[in-house]
């Protein structure tokens, strides 16, 4: 088998096939005047395995054309089986049309990705897990809150007095998820609005949080507001300390700054994106282990949902 990673997210990559005692496959990756990607696998992979890590993080569009080229080159290069590692799953939210005369965009990158020449997907926490039925390939979709629940468990003093909450009704399934591994915490619902592009209110909450300590839990962090929204809301209504987990810390401009100066006191994310920020509120923990585990299991056909019991 090979494993070859795109420029993505290389730390995270150089951390799997640690995890799994190989290397990566040499890949050189260049650009030409115009902006044009070119891509070279620089060894022989005929007849392979080969596993793909490219997470879709921004520049999403720059970084979905290099995974697309360079599952191109490996089919040309007569590989004999192609998994498309996607630590982070660009586009994801586009999942619906949520107005008349919108794209599915979702989907299309779904179909891109197929037709490049992916014969697997491995995912971590897609927006929506429904993400899956695009692809007519197999997808298995990982997810970090077994990684959160642990966290939680190590350096957290105060679970037992502790709600998890979920920033929007989307949210509810994978905050159970963090829920039912800390001994089944009561859950918290928010109401939330999207009024615009990126800008959401959130009207009502369902649950009780006065006097407890809240754990928010979300996919994305994009520009913060969904977090940072429900944390001041959940403030007003009497919480004590609230903390966040989400798996993809994109952290558009200005978000790590907004969220120093807000009421959370600690934000955990994941390395699904490469994290190019320095903040003392926010903790990364890898989700290397976890896809190194993965790949380790499809080679063997075991199961990974067994993974998650
Ligand atoms: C929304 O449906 C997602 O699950 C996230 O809550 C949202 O994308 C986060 O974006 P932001 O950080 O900009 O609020």
């Amino acid at each position: 088998m090979a494993v070859i990673s795109g420029t993505a997210n290389k730390p995270l990559a150089q951390k799997i096939v640690e995890a799994l005692g190989t290397e990566l496959l040499p890949v050189e990756t260049y650009r030409f005047k115009d902006g044009e990607t070119g891509i070279r696998i620089k060894e022989s992979v005929r007849g392979y395995e080969v596993f793909v890590i490219q997470p879709t993080s921004p520049p999403v569009n720059e970084n979905l054309m290099e995974l697309l080229i360079m599952l191109d080159a490996l089919r040309r290069a007569s590989v004999a089986e192609i998994t498309v590692i996607m630590p982070y799953y660009g586009y994801a939210r586009q999942d619906r049309k949520s107005k008349p005369r919108e794209p599915i965009t979702a989907r299309l990158v779904a179909e891109l990705i197929e037709a490049a020449g992916a014969d697997r997907v491995v995912a971590v926490d897609l927006h929506v897990p429904q993400i899956q039925g695009f692809f007519k390939i197999p997808v298995d979709n990982l997810t970090a809150m077994p990684l959160f629940a642990d966290y939680a468990r190590d350096a957290l003093p105060f679970l037992q007095n502790a709600v998890v909450a979920s920033p929007d009704v989307g949210g509810v399934v994978r905050a159970n998820g963090l829920a039912y591994r800390l001994d089944n915490r009561p859950l918290v619902i928010c109401d939330k609005r999207r009024t615009g592009t990126n800008v959401a209110e959130i009207v009502h909450v369902i649950g009780d949080v006065a006097d407890k300590d809240v754990l928010i839990v979300d996919d994305i962090i994009d520009t913060g507001g969904s977090l940072m929204k429900a944390a001041k809301v959940f403030k007003e209504r009497g919480a004590k300390n609230i903390w966040a987990f989400a798996t993809h810390g994109l952290f558009s401009e200005g978000a790590v700054e907004a969220m120093e100066e807000s009421v959370l006191e600690r934000i955990v994310v994941t390395d699904t994106v490469r994290s190019e920020y320095s903040s003392e509120k926010i903790q990364v923990v890898s989700v290397a282990p976890l896809i190194a585990e993965a790949i380790r299991r499809i080679r063997t056909n075991q199961s990974i949902s067994a993974l998650f019991d």
